[in-house]
């Protein structure tokens, strides 16, 4: 779907050095391979390199990889003096989440660099000292030479270290206020939003910008719109990432999900003169539409014209044709089959006639991803008498908050069940001795386990899905990991792979291929991708056909649909309750007190919003609309 020609001109729309990969592997081999070469040229002539660095999951394969350079490869980290960009405050070192404890465990425990040789802001200074400490920390940057590599993450608010929307082209080493985006993306880490502090300190964009080479990494779709802004747009303060385009040096290194947004793979044919196939001819055809707000079926050649299309209607047009074509394409996709309708022509159906009566396995990677994306499809699929499996990969402990738990042992305990040896005695017990970041004790996970399972159960029921046809894997990556640092193995995927052969389904639905290759969704697409390949040969995976749904509440473009389920406002509403039974992921904030939608409105805006978007292409009008992509 991307395209990676090298022949365009995308000098009109990026402003920053830009380079895709397909695999965040090889992205990340090339780059560890020019700091390994630097490390060592200086080594050779007895010089540091001064390394700035960041935290968070996107350099975290990056450090993986430098680590297995110094035990493989004998890189030694000896000349290497880094200067980390920020700290939470106020945060002991000690604390689980804070980035000293980060950078121990993610990198400096498993090299050689001398402790000396290590800088990170300090987040436990007093706050009169803070104005100081800021001010040693340029000062020591500067007497070491100045930074040689910058390696930068981007947030979700276009932060670079931690300066916010606002922070100035010049600023330095400082104290400040973190967004309340970055608060909220913190939260998992944190064990809840209002554990995450509200500050930190950062080096400047001024500090950033005095490095002699950065790089700016991003993966994941979640990153696509922000990185666009980064690099196409003016500089601007409301996106300080922009503010590198000031430097000359700067590399910005993505996987392809963070890069569907930048022009030339969104919109190829103005930087270039990209091979129309046919779901480039949808996405331009159906862009033009929604751009001009006129159907389909009214958009003449002098639109196509006017709008960078003129190559495409002098080869595939005149206009009426574009417009037919994408038209019917569209037209296609509908359906309130989604299991495929019995004994009618498919021809132009999204999925097979036959068997009338499917296995269908709905892959989630936790309790609620279901019924999010698909929980009105769900039910078509349920009532037009398919055998649906609903498997839970994960199972979500990690999401529910204390409180939960400690009102549901209180109310074991209160109905007489207080045997010693309880589940709900130990939680209680372990609740009590529980410091307010301490990880989850083994029985708290179970006991919140136990409690989304519930949760799932009553959601799926309400789309008439009996519990014997729930399965819960809880997938030892998951049990035993912690948000951001999950790594899956072979147990994960023999657990998916023994499923999928148990119920040889002819229809799979599963969701995370372009999400954060960090989150659960990503792992879960890592394990369900493995175990397929595994079976690949077998001959019934050869006829069953994958449905992809929508990771987080980014959903697909037209032209990435494949399949669009219809929901009448009865089931919509009906969604919305099975929804609601997942009361552990309702916000833990008073509504009155927060601009956030809670998930249940999120979603009933996505689907609508895919609705209107078929409205406006000249498509029939619905309620709303869940959508997927075949994955070929
Ligand atoms: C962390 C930092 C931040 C992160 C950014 C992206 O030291 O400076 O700017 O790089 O918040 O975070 P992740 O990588 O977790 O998506």
């Amino acid at each position: 779907m991307i395209n990676m020609k090298t022949n365009d001109d995308r000098t009109g729309f990026e402003k920053l050095s830009t380079t895709v990969f397909s695999e965040i592997s090889m992205a990340i081999q090339s780059l560890a391979g020019e700091i390994a070469s630097l490390i060592r040229e200086r080594a050779d002539k007895g010089q540091t390199v001064v390394m700035g660095l960041a935290t968070g999951s996107t350099p975290v394969p990056l450090y993986r990889e430098l680590i297995r350079m110094h035990r493989e490869d004998k890189l030694s980290f000896e000349n290497v003096i880094t200067f980390n960009l920020d700290e939470y405050y106020p945060l002991e070192p000690g604390h689980p989440e804070s980035y000293h404890r980060f950078m121990h465990e993610q990198l400096f425990d498993h090299i050689d660099i001398p402790a000396d040789n290590i800088h990170i802001p300090c987040g436990n200074c007093s706050r009169e000292e803070v104005f100081g400490k800021c001010a040693d920390y340029e000062a020591a940057i500067e007497a070491h030479g100045g930074i040689d590599i910058q390696i930068l993450g981007i947030g979700r608010t276009g932060h670079i270290g931690f300066n916010e929307p606002g922070s100035s082209l010049s600023s330095k080493t400082r104290l400040v206020t973190l967004d309340s985006i970055t608060r909220s993306d913190a939260a998992k880490d944190f064990l809840g939003e209002s554990n995450v502090p509200r500050h930190a300190i950062t080096m400047g964009i001024g500090s950033i910008l005095a490095a002699r080479k950065i790089y700016m990494l991003a993966w994941g779709r979640s990153k696509a719109e922000i990185l666009r802004k980064a690099v196409e747009e003016d500089p601007q303060e409301s996106v300080p990432a922009s503010f590198l385009q000031s430097h000359g040096n700067v590399h910005v290194i993505t996987d392809e999900a963070a890069a569907v947004e930048l022009t030339r793979n969104k919109y190829p044919w103005l930087v270039g003169f990209p091979e129309w196939t046919a779901g480039l001819i949808r996405r331009a055809v159906s862009d033009l539409s929604l751009k001009l707000g006129k159907p389909l079926l009214k958009l003449v050649d002098k639109d196509y014209q006017e709008n960078g299309l003129a190559d495409l209607v002098t080869e595939h047009g005149p206009a009426y044709n574009l417009n037919i074509k994408v038209f019917n394409e569209l037209q296609h996709t509908i359906t309130g089959w989604p299991g495929g309708k019995p004994h009618t022509d498919d021809q132009h159906r999204p999925e097979r006639a036959e068997p009338a009566h499917k296995r269908v396995v709905v892959f989630s990677p936790e309790p609620l991803d279901d019924m999010l994306a698909m929980a009105g499809t769900l039910n078509r699929l349920v009532t037009q008498g398919h055998e649906v499996t609903v498997a839970y990969l994960t199972s979500g402990n990690l999401g529910v908050p204390d409180g939960e738990v400690r009102s549901v042992s209180e109310l074991i305990l209160e109905a007489g069940y207080s045997d010693p040896d309880s589940l709900a005695v130990k939680v209680s017990n372990d609740l009590e001795q529980k410091g307010a970041f301490d990880q989850d004790s083994a029985s708290i996970r179970k006991l919140k386990g136990i409690v989304r399972r519930n949760e799932a159960r009553a959601s799926l029921e309400i789309c008439g899905l009996r519990s014997c046809n729930v399965k819960f894997l809880d997938l030892p990556f998951y049990e035993h990991g912690k948000y951001r640092q999950f790594t899956t193995g072979k147990d994960d995927v023999s657990i998916v792979k023994a499923l999928l052969e148990e119920k040889l389904p002819h229809q799979v639905f599963f969701t995370g291929a372009s999400a954060d290759p960090s989150s659960v969704n990503s792992k879960s697409f890592e394990v369900m991708k493995e175990a397929v390949e595994q079976l690949a040969d077998e001959s019934w995976i050869t006829d069953c056909y994958f449905w992809q749904y929508a990771t987080g509440n980014k959903e697909w473009e037209v032209d990435q649909i494949d399949m669009a389920v219809p929901c009448s406002p009865d089931e919509l509403a009906k969604k919305i309750q099975s929804i609601y039974q997942h009361r552990s992921q309702m916000s833990q904030v008073p509504l009155m007190q927060s601009k956030h939608k809670e998930i249940w409105e999120q979603t009933q805006d996505r689907n609508r919003d895919t609705a209107s978007r078929y409205d406006s292409l000249g498509l029939a009008e619905y309620e709303a609309i869940e959508c997927f992509g075949k994955w070929k």
